[in-house]
């Protein structure tokens, strides 16, 4: 008997990712002003400022960190523009504050917010928004990481990353688990000088292309993690899942890597505990870092992972003050 059928969360996940979508709903939700609870736990704040400051903080304490700007959803070259200046603007002002160096802090992409979605023309926006990026990264001494998307623009994005690649060849890759194809994208990428985040996957996925039930989509988290582990890339294990901790941790002893040789990575708000007990531990740790005013999109992502957090985003945006 298949028991993944009889597990209510896949059906809860995809149901909350496309409630999400209700204009009405997401029009009330982000209403609720950034300072409450929970957008304060998993968001840094609303501006270039505020993710400084958050950024400053968790650099301080050893972790690096990569910040992602949510943005509204890029709906013509303009709004593309505007969003590539903001991150060339954010990466000034962490470049004053001393925070770039050595890549400390560096920044994720969404080729999506620069422009990839608009028509033919939206991967020659989008690469070259992203290129200016990764010049004023590269002039900060920081480096770049394309967030990975819904499955309908992984082809293109990991093409927008090989041109990227010519020049700067540190921008960084990411894969996601619960894509039948990326334990074979992991082998085209686990080369020399390869940055490669691997993540479960945060979208809802058709089964034609990705696996439904969570222990399919861990068994094929290890087999990807084994891939990379064993490649002469570098590894940035994105979870927060124990038991994927535990085996990288054994993987690295097994295949002999040096602690700087790879990094975990976990989202702004999730464990911090565990962040710290890691860099105690020697390891290099990095942490996924969101900001700006549309926080919605990102954090339906996080309920729809755990019911837990649902039941604490109701309160915080129940309760006023
Ligand atoms: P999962 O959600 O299955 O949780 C496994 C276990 O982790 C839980 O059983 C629990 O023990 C622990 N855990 C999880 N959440 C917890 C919490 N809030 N508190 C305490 N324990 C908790 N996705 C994508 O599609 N494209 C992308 O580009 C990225 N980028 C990205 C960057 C980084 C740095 C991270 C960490 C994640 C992403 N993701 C992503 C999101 C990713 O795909 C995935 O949705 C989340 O990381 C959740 O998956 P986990 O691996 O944590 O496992």
């Amino acid at each position: 008997m298949n028991l993944g059928v009889l597990d209510p969360s896949p059906l809860l996940r995809r149901g909350l990712l496309e409630v999400s979508q209700h204009d009405s709903l997401r029009n009330a939700i982000e209403k609720a002003p950034i300072s409450r609870g929970v957008v304060n736990r998993f968001v840094a704040g609303a501006d270039n400022d505020a993710v400084t400051d958050v950024s400053e903080e968790l650099a301080s304490s050893g972790r690096m960190v990569t910040i992602d700007y949510l943005g509204e959803d890029t709906l013509d070259a303009e709004m593309a523009t505007e969003t590539k200046q903001q991150y060339l603007d954010l990466l000034e002002q962490l470049s004053a504050r001393g925070l770039t160096a050595d890549g400390r802090v560096e920044v994720s992409l969404k080729l999506s917010a620069l422009g990839q979605a608009l028509g033919h023309e939206g991967h020659d926006i989008a690469l070259e928004n992203a290129r200016e990026i990764c010049r004023a990264a590269a002039n900060a001494g920081t480096t770049v990481t394309l967030d990975m998307e819904d499955h309908s623009t992984t082809d293109a994005t990991l093409q927008s990353l090989r041109e990227l690649r010519q020049d700067f060849p540190w921008v960084g890759a990411v894969v996601q688990a619960y894509l039948h194809r990326t334990e074979s994208d992991c082998r085209d990428l686990a080369h020399e000088g390869s940055r490669v985040r691997l993540c479960k996957g945060a979208y809802a996925e058709p089964e034609s292309v990705a696996y439904q039930d969570k222990s399919d989509v861990d068994k094929s988290y290890v087999r990807c993690l084994k891939v990379l582990m064993a490649g002469d890339g570098y590894p940035m294990v994105a979870s927060h899942d124990p038991r994927l901790v535990e085996i990288t941790g054994a993987l690295a002893d097994r295949t002999g890597r040096s602690a700087d040789s790879f990094e975990y990575q976990m989202l702004l708000g999730i464990r911090p505990d565990e962040q710290k007990r890691l860099v105690a531990d020697g390891s290099r740790v990095r942490v996924y870092t969101p900001y700006g005013d549309q926080w919605y999109g990102y954090l339906v992502r996080r309920m729809a992972e755990r019911p837990a957090n649902m039941a604490f985003f109701a309160r915080s945006v129940l309760t006023t003050g």
